[in-house]
């Protein structure tokens, strides 16, 4: 990735000095992952910003983030999966860098909505910024065709930064529509729209969000049948995620582009936890992208906030951690495996290898890495922070095998002297 700032100020300085009455307006410009963009007022993204850009730890295996991201996928493929395949798509790679457009105007939100402020988001030109949710791919997803869909990605809001508080954070976002047939069957009588609505020309109606159980232009059946069909997936997914006795609540919500809108909340050591918005999505949505015939649900869910819940992971800045004793907890685990983050200590590691020949009725391959772990972990107790097979060699002439580990140490409440570990290796 490329992050160069360009401006042409002093060009136009020349130009202007050479002819007073042509001086060509100063333009600045950035690129950003080889595009280049203009820069005006609005610019406020930074070179740290910029550096987080294809990062994607949503998508690194051993990324806590990650492995969340795999649970909930996985349970949406087992949910929506009609005749063997799965009936919903996954867009994980999608650009974050996107227009006012799709981030604001596709989803109704208001041209003086706060969220739309230079105080909240980081814009790259007044018509373009990083998009500030993943709900900003809605309208293209919608308008290329897709009628059940997952976007899942970093998203970026100017925000503090905190043990809960950091400006790039990762969401999904869903959107599932059904038409009249697949909502309450074939040949049924019930309608997805009010007799006074007429699908084709939705620009001859007002739609109203003033009734606070369904959107005007929906019947109260479709609108009850869609909200029971959303809530029930959504408590299986924190069910699948805490447990099946996981208390939960549902607190009406506000959002630009669903209504009637909820959040859901899980009651999680003692506080309850606000996981996701959601709601029915707007018609004017669907209409203006495609899908005339359909109602629609969508929700949206932060993937830092369940993974500090899930696995007790104290500050959102661990997340880009690349110290291993942090990134160790989480390498080869599958989204099933239950792991309980312990501390990483503020103290530097000390790493040692260490290399031993085998006794001649063990060869590197029988040799169980398992056992020294252990012997290891006997020994040094808490100080052990990691130990890993380094190298295996067989000697060409003696032929006699050996191996190599290097143990990582971390005292949990100062630093390690070298000579600590040392007298450690004469034990082993
Ligand atoms: N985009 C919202 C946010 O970032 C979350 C959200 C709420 C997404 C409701 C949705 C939705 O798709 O229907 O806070």
């Amino acid at each position: 990735m490329t992050i160069i700032l360009k401006s042409s100020r002093m060009l136009s300085t020349i130009l202007f000095r050479c002819n007073y009455s042509t001086a060509p307006k100063s333009v600045s410009t950035m690129l950003i992952n080889n595009k280049e963009f203009e820069t005006d007022e609005y610019t406020n993204i930074t070179p740290k910003i910029i550096s987080y850009l294809n990062q994607n730890l949503h998508l690194r295996k051993d990324n806590p983030i990650s492995l969340v991201r795999k649970s909930i996928v996985n349970y949406f493929y087992k949910s929506f999966t009609s005749r063997g395949n799965p009936s919903f798509s996954v867009y994980e790679n999608l650009s974050p860098i996107v227009t006012t457009k799709q981030n604001f105007d596709d989803l109704l939100i208001p041209k003086d909505h706060i969220s739309r402020s230079k105080s909240d988001c980081y814009y790259i030109n007044k018509d373009v910024l990083l998009r500030a949710h993943m709900t900003a791919h809605q309208g293209d997803l919608l308008r290329a065709g897709l009628d059940n869909f997952l976007m899942i990605g970093d998203v970026y809001r100017r925000d503090e930064i905190d043990a809960t508080h950091f400006p790039v954070f990762h969401q999904v976002d869903a959107v599932r529509t059904q038409r009249k047939k697949d909502l309450f069957g074939e040949n049924s009588e019930l309608e997805i729209f009010e007799p006074t609505f007429d699908p084709i020309h939705p620009q001859r109606y007002t739609n109203s969000i003033a009734d606070p159980m369904k959107q005007s232009c929906h019947t109260l059946e479709a609108t009850k049948l869609m909200e029971t069909q959303l809530k029930q997936h959504l408590i299986g997914l924190v069910q699948t995620l805490f447990g099946d006795d996981i208390q939960h609540r549902w607190v009406e919500a506000y959002f630009p582009f669903t209504h009637p809108s909820w959040e859901l909340e899980i009651f999680y050591e003692d506080n309850w936890l606000e996981v996701l918005g959601c709601g029915i999505t707007r018609n004017e949505i669907l209409a203006n992208a495609g899908p005339n015939n359909s109602i629609a649900y969508a929700f949206g869910l932060g993937l830092e906030r369940l993974a500090m819940a899930l696995y007790k992971i104290p500050d959102i800045r661990l997340m880009w951690s690349s110290d291993s004793g942090f990134i160790s907890q989480f390498q080869n685990k599958t989204n099933y495996d239950t792991i309980t983050y312990k501390p990483v200590s503020v103290y530097p590691q000390c790493v040692n290898d260490i290399s031993f020949w085998l006794p001649p009725n063990l060869t590197i391959d029988s040799f169980t890495s398992n056992d020294f772990y252990d012997l290891v972990r006997d020994i040094g107790g808490d100080i052990i922070e990691q130990v890993k097979l380094k190298d295996k060699f067989v000697h060409p002439k003696s032929k006699k095998h050996s191996l190599c580990y290097t143990i990582i140490y971390r005292h949990l409440e100062r630093t390690l002297t070298q000579r600590e570990v040392n007298e450690f290796v004469r034990l082993l």
